[in-house]
């Protein structure tokens, strides 16, 4: 099993789309195992967008990332890393299937709904940074219960 990392952003939050997309993953096999909604500070956002402060957008995904609370998710499927930057489509909603989450519900490259890990590496470091170890639980995969 793999984790991934994943961000609802503040368009996601405003527009209501968090069980959408949540329903998404779920119906993926994707199993939550962390979740938290957090207000960004400006400080953590440096530290994970690290490789775009010099982009000349990076104040405006700045202002944009914290103009309210977001969702965090640990998220644990086999190959989660790929199988969920699939879901979600590219970064540009424009460029996005219409069944990807991005190209469902994404305005723009800056307002594009949710933020995945994009690498074995870059899921680890992400995880760690905005969960402890005591928030991630070990799930045992279930057969989801069949209706009556
Ligand atoms: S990705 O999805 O991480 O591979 O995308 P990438 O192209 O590397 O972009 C990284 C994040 O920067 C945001 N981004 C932008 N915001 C505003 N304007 C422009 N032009 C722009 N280009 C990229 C994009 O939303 C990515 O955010 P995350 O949270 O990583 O998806």
């Amino acid at each position: 099993m793999e984790r991934t990392f994943v961000i609802l952003k503040p368009d996601c939050m405003a527009q209501r789309n968090v069980g959408d997309i949540i329903s998404r993953f779920e119906a993926n096999d994707f199993e939550i195992v962390a979740a938290k909604m957090a207000q960004l500070s400006k400080d953590l956002l440096k530290t994970h967008y690290a490789h775009l402060t010099h982009q000349p957008f990076y104040p405006a995904l700045e202002e944009f990332m914290t103009e309210r609370p977001v969702l965090l998710l640990v998220l644990e499927a086999e190959n989660a890393i790929v199988r969920a930057r699939r879901l979600i489509g590219p970064t540009n909603p424009e460029h996005a299937a219409k069944n990807t989450v991005r190209g469902a519900f994404g305005a723009s490259t800056l307002r594009n709904v949710i933020h995945a890990s994009d690498s074995r590496e870059s899921a680890k470091l992400e995880i760690s940074r905005f969960f402890a170890e005591t928030e991630i639980f070990h799930i045992e995969k279930e057969e989801v219960p069949a209706f009556v």
